[in-house]
């Protein structure tokens, strides 16, 4: 398919000088990381919203359908912890049938200001009924409405890997991440050093 062309050009042209990666990552101690992603995390989404982010809990839910294709949608996180990541939505929804055969998902993070990225993958597990009332009840009064009853869901992902990624203006962009095993967390070697991605296409 030929790109749509328009009087300036076409919007490969307007979209390839389009700003990319224009924000400005706050320090980041490789030396000190801390053993547990969460922490990391916790660190990352403070520093996003001081940097100004609006709403740095908003993230891309990915999940897989019934036929094998995946789906994605911006969802609120609901909590971060021993347990994993939680977001929260109708069991009657796409992705509540999508979680319910596949309990599996990915979820994802961008942070402009501060060019940075969050992405985890792993299970999905439901929380119990009342911790998932209770997610409901915190809502505001608009928001309850329309859900029935018992159909609201808090599910807390359980990752296997978390990478964070930060990007840098001279490329050099900082990729470290967190692998679960038997024993726990452990930096995947090698990955948490800067990366040289030399070249103006590569991002
Ligand atoms: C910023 C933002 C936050 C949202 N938060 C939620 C949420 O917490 N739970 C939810 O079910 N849908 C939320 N939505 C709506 C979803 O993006 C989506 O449209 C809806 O959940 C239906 O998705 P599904 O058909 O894949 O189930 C949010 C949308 C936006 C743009």
């Amino acid at each position: 398919m030929n790109d749509a062309g328009t009087a300036a050009g076409t919007i490969g042209d307007w979209l390839r000088a389009q700003p990319a990666l224009t924000g400005i990552a706050p320090p980041l101690d490789l030396g000190a990381l801390p053993r547990d992603p969460v922490a990391l995390f916790l660190t990352w989404i403070r520093e996003a919203a001081d940097a100004g982010v609006p709403e740095p809990h908003a993230a891309t839910l990915a999940t897989v359908d019934a036929e094998g294709l995946p789906d994605a949608r911006t969802l609120i996180l609901k909590g971060v912890g021993e347990r994993g990541w939680a977001v929260a939505g109708p069991r009657s929804s796409r992705k509540g049938a999508q979680l319910a055969a596949r309990p599996a998902a990915a979820l994802n993070f961008w942070w402009q200001p501060v060019v940075r990225s969050v992405r985890l993958q792993g299970t999905v597990r439901e929380a119990s009924p009342a911790e998932s009332e209770a997610d409901l009840a915190a809502r505001s009064v608009s928001a309850r409405a329309g859900i029935e009853p018992g159909d609201w869901v808090l599910w807390w992902i359980v990752p296997s890997r978390v990478e964070f990624w930060q990007g840098s203006p001279d490329r050099r962009h900082t990729r470290i991440v967190y692998v679960a095993g038997a024993d726990g967390w452990s930096l995947q070697p090698g990955d948490s050093t800067p990366l040289q991605t030399p070249g103006p296409d590569r991002t």
